[in-house]
């Protein structure tokens, strides 16, 4: 499964979702989904020809800017490789890679890969789903050389994106081990004491109303 992700010549991200047919001409649709909190509508429609095609001026309407996907076995060094010199703890990268096989925090989850526009893997994330409707994001880590360009918060967009599509009421959670600002851009804030099990490192959410107490027992086994 993939994604491919775009920039609108106005600036703005975009993921998207598929083809759909016109229900009344089959002519193709692009379904896509915004990156940006846009109060009109999250999911839009457009022709596909017109979504592939160039404004006035012969710019693209739309450039693909990366592609998302699922992680492949094959892929877990490349995605090991992008956190290590944060996470290795004295550990050389085979020792850091070889222990990864028993860590039964490593083993569950989904994890997603970003691509930039060139097919190379620049960031990775992991999915937890703690319940139906609390998602947790772990070991999200961009690829040293490719830091400070966006990927990370285009790759976590892109992920909730996704997940809100299919499930709009959706909630996230994570433990900033960072200042928390690059998360609180994407709608992420920092929980109340009770839900504090492993300062320094907090407990950020997204959503405006408290998290339950059920839910907020999964942040104690998060780790
Ligand atoms: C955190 C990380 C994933 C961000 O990826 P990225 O692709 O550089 O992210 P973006 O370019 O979208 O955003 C950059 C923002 O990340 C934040 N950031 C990155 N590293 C940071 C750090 N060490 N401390 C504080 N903030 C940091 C900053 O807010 C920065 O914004 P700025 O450029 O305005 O200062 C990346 O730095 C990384 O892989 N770090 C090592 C692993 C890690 O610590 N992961 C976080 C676990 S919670």
């Amino acid at each position: 499964m993939s994604w491919n992700l775009y920039r609108h010549y106005k600036g703005n991200h975009y993921l998207r979702l598929g083809v759909a047919a016109h229900s009344e001409d089959l002519s193709p649709q692009v379904v896509y989904r915004c990156l940006y909190d846009n109060p009109a509508a999250r999911t839009w429609v457009r022709p596909q020809p017109m979504f592939e095609g160039v404004i006035e001026d012969g710019r693209t309407r739309f450039t693909p800017v990366g592609r998302l996907r699922l992680v492949q076995p094959e892929d877990m060094r490349t995605v090991l490789a992008f956190g290590y010199g944060e996470w290795k703890q004295d550990k050389t990268f085979d020792q850091y890679c070889a222990g990864k096989d028993t860590d039964r925090n490593h083993l569950r989850g989904t994890r997603y890969l970003l691509e930039d526009a060139a097919g190379q893997p620049v960031a990775a994330l992991n999915v937890l789903r703690f319940r139906e409707s609390l998602i947790g994001f772990a070991s999200v880590a961009t690829s040293p050389e490719y830091r400070g360009k966006g990927y990370g918060s285009l790759l976590l967009r892109a992920v909730m994106e996704l997940h809100r599509f299919a499930q709009p009421d959706l909630r996230f959670v994570l433990f900033s081990e960072i200042k928390p600002a690059i998360y609180e851009r994407l709608g992420f804030f920092v929980l109340p004491p009770e839900h504090q099990h492993f300062l320094p490192t907090p407990a950020m959410a997204t959503g405006d109303t408290p998290l339950s107490a059920t839910e907020g027992e999964f942040l104690k086994t998060y780790f």
